[in-house]
């Protein structure tokens, strides 16, 4: 049985004392209740890694980094490698976020080599996957997303070392919401496609969470599809309630 991840993507948001005040309250709830099998996933800008792997040490938290960079070590200003991240023990990394695509022009190319080195380094990816709104209206949705999952897992050899995140670019910070129908559509698509590309036993266990306005509202409707497996949740992850509320709602399920 897959695993129910709650992933918060803090993206460029909340101070030192706000991020320290939020693992403060998730370190006492995940201490006091525990989440069962559903895994508390926080994806902190890369200043509270430590703040967020000391909560990790205490509690089964999962630390994720937002990014990483394409080459090993050396003379890269500003950037942070797979290297740099397994010496700090996160465990995650998410490649190909929209927002990276997009505002950054990150390509499939450079995301296959930002996977290749975080494999390297025995970090898990979550490769982020989905259509823009005008794709989509032209119903090249499937389309899209196969190509992008093909063009980032070149050459690339999965066993259990790897998450998606299917989010609909559409979807992302807009309030708007995919139907659990048209979420579930293309989680299976996307399972279908890597057991035919790794086999039906990395299929079964590969876990692929939707991203996109998930809220405390409609994240039950969300993971009662059979493909769904979490969340990668942005705005809603940021505060310690709402949050906390996404990992009761998870554990019902
Ligand atoms: P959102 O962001 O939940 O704020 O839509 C999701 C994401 O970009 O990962």
């Amino acid at each position: 049985m897959r695993k129910i991840y709650i992933a918060g993507n803090w993206k460029m948001n909340l101070t030192f004392q706000a991020a320290d005040d939020f693992f403060f309250h998730l370190a006492e709830y995940l201490q006091s209740t525990g989440t069962g099998d559903v895994q508390a996933l926080i994806c902190p800008p890369f200043t509270y890694m430590e703040l967020a792997t000391d909560t990790a040490d205490q509690t089964s938290l999962s630390i994720g980094a937002q990014n990483v960079s394409q080459y090993d070590n050396g003379a890269f200003t500003g950037e942070i490698s797979a290297d740099i991240l397994s010496s700090m023990d996160v465990e995650y990394c998410l490649v190909g976020h929209s927002e990276r695509r997009q505002i950054f022009q990150e390509s499939d190319s450079l995301i296959n080599q930002k996977i290749q080195k975080l494999r390297k380094y025995f970090l898990i990816p979550i490769l982020c996957v989905g259509e823009s709104l005008s794709e989509r209206e032209s119903g090249k949705a499937v389309e899209v997303v196969q190509n992008q999952l093909s063009k980032c897992l070149e050459s690339i050899e999965i066993d259990n070392d790897l998450m998606i995140a299917y989010e609909p670019v559409w979807a992302i910070g807009t309030g708007k919401t995919a139907s659990p129908q048209q979420a579930e559509e293309i989680h299976k698509m996307i399972r279908d496609w890597i057991a035919a590309k790794y086999g039906e036993q990395v299929a079964a266990d590969l876990p692929i969470l939707y991203g996109g306005s998930v809220n405390p509202a409609n994240l039950a409707e969300l993971l009662a599809q059979p493909d769904i497996d979490g969340g990668l949740i942005g705005g809603a992850s940021l505060d310690i309630e709402s949050y906390i509320k996404m990992l009761k709602i998870a554990q019902k399920i």
